[in-house]
């Protein structure tokens, strides 16, 4: 049943931006890669998953693309990006690129023409509306903000904008937009992409006159006549942004017939802890009790008919560590804590940079944090009377740039990252947390999430085994067991500082340990009866062996 090579494999996430600068201009590149690959390799991953480098005023940092056929200078160049290619695969690694195809940048030479007259062929390329100044066609708002309208004087209409003004959005209606996307897909499958990640997709059928941008009508038709022109020609992982996914759609994302996708990101977790109906930044504790019911029910819900994508963190949320664990006292317990909870999961899990490091949130100064979208939400907030403190503190909670502070590889200046200037301010805790410490310390964070990547390679049962919650209501434990026809796991987190009584216990006393985040080297501990702050137990037995 599991015949895919992304069945078994994990994912790393890469901001280029972000993760090694090779050339000293302070942002990261393609060739500040290439000199990490070997700690990829080390780390065991199978592929990595590069946030956009095609050529992009970076408006979006990447997201808001100009020219799919080439690669940003401050990233590098296409010669750079197939040297990638070419020594990742050496490595036997993977490299799933980020389509954009939602929107364009303003500055893509599509718009350019668009914007010149409504005659012109690229016109159509795009969402257009007829109108008057100062009264757009209704009230939708962008995603960054503002209106979703914006005003061209010289054609006397507005265009749809989901995203940033520099982000108009493609008209998927139009056969001709479809037919250019899918031909520069097949030009990077040639090239030698090893798969896709594709932004924001269900939000390609919007129907503006309705007010519908996510999962608009003709969706599944789009997305199935995009992988039939495209992916279903290779073997590649393909993964759907989409924040608007229910069940039902995620079994038709990952239907294992491949007519959509391979997997889906889907964010009913990710919601938890915000308030009902608000927006992001609207703050609330995490209710536990969901968050189990949640996650078991994508793992009950997927089984045998989709495929889930498993993951805490990427470049638009904030570091997992800091958000559901706890990064003072026991941030090095909590982030494995979270890391066993995760990677013991059916799914492809991803593992987003630094999280293997248990790299944290950071809290600076308004004026130091790049993000737009922190900026025009600060703004806004400022102007609609918000208190200040309460706006810093919902920057410092959810803001995608605690996410994008510098990779952390050692203690020297700018953590390794950069000669130069870093383009964000390195966050202050790296001369504690940095790749250099933590490879030389085989009880680190590093070296846990790199036994995790093991043991999916030496258990089977980790990949295709079903999911069952156990203790559904404890409010301390998250609970599972997974079991194929040869082997049963059972997970145990803590997942708080409390110290309650081992439940289980005759569940497991026939059972071997396999991993834990403390020390488990005696007996006494392996069994004991009461759980740590944070401990985390991963046990194992072989099925149809008759006790001791
Ligand atoms: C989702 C991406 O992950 C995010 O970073 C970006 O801003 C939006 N899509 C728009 O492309």
């Amino acid at each position: 049943m599991i015949q895919k090579w992304w069945q078994k494999a994990v994912i790393y996430q890469i901001y280029p931006r972000s993760f090694q600068d090779s050339n000293g201009d302070g942002i990261g590149d393609l060739n500040g890669i290439i000199q990490r690959l070997d700690y990829l390799a080390e780390l065991g991953i199978n592929a990595i998953w590069l946030s956009p480098v095609c050529r992009s005023p970076q408006d979006d940092n990447g997201y808001d693309i100009s020219d799919y056929q080439e690669i940003e200078p401050i990233f590098g160049s296409l010669e750079d990006m197939q040297r990638l290619f070419r020594e990742a695969e050496k490595r036997d690694i993977r490299i799933i690129m980020d389509l954009v195809l939602n929107h364009t940048s303003d500055e893509h030479r599509w718009f350019v023409e668009a914007k010149k007259s409504k005659s012109n062929p690229y016109h159509d390329y795009y969402v257009w509306r007829d109108g008057e100044e100062g009264h757009p066609p209704n009230d939708m708002r962008g995603v960054f903000g503002g209106s979703a309208w914006e005003w061209v004087p010289e054609l006397n209409q507005y265009y749809f904008h989901q995203f940033s003004v520099k982000q108009p959005d493609l008209n998927w209606e139009n056969p001709k937009v479809r037919r250019e996307l899918y031909d520069m897909i097949l030009w990077w499958m040639k090239k030698g992409a090893g798969g896709f990640r594709l932004d924001v997709i269900d939000q390609i059928a919007k129907d503006p006159d309705l007010k519908i941008t996510v999962n608009g009508p003709r969706l599944h038709e789009f997305l199935q006549e995009l992988s039939r022109e495209t992916f279903q020609k290779g073997d590649l992982l393909t993964v759907g942004e989409a924040w608007g996914a229910d069940i039902q759609r995620a079994r038709l994302y990952s239907n294992p017939d491949g007519s959509e996708f391979s997997m889906v990101f889907q964010f009913e977790h990710i919601g938890l802890d915000q308030q009902e109906g608000k927006e992001k930044w609207d703050l609330k504790p995490l209710p536990f009790l969901k968050l189990k019911e949640i996650l078991s029910k994508w793992q009950t819900s997927l089984y045998n008919c989709g495929w889930n994508s498993l993951f805490w963190n990427n470049h638009d949320l904030p570091r997992i560590v800091s958000r559901w664990g706890n990064d003072k006292e026991y941030w090095e317990e909590s982030a494995k804590m979270l890391a066993l909870l995760l990677h013991g999961m059916q799914g492809t899990p991803y593992i987003y940079q630094g999280e293997e490091l248990g790299m944290t949130n950071v809290q600076y100064e308004i004026t130091d944090y790049q993000d737009i979208e922190i900026r025009n939400m600060y703004r806004e907030r400022m102007e609609m009377g918000y208190d200040e403190k309460d706006v810093m503190q919902s920057i410092y909670a959810k803001g995608r740039d605690n996410a994008r502070t510098p990779m952390q590889w050692n203690d020297s200046k700018n953590a390794g990252f950069t000669d130069g200037n870093p383009w964000i301010k390195v966050n202050p805790n790296y001369k504690q947390i940095n790749a250099h410490n933590q490879m030389k310390d085989t009880g680190s964070i590093f070296h846990f999430y790199k036994k995790l990547i093991q043991l999916r390679k030496d258990y089977e049962v980790l990949v295709d085994g079903k999911y069952e919650l156990l203790l559904p209501k404890d409010p301390d434990i998250f609970a599972y067991t997974r079991e194929n026809e040869h082997q049963k796991l059972l997970v145990i987190c803590n997942f708080f500082e409390n110290t309650p009584r081992m439940p289980l216990q005759e569940e497991w006393r026939d059972m071997e340990l396999l991993l834990c985040n403390y020390d488990c080297a005696h007996n006494n501990d392996r069994y004991a009866t009461t759980l740590r702050p944070y401990e985390a137990r991963m046990y194992v037995k072989k099925k149809y062996e008759t006790k001791p």
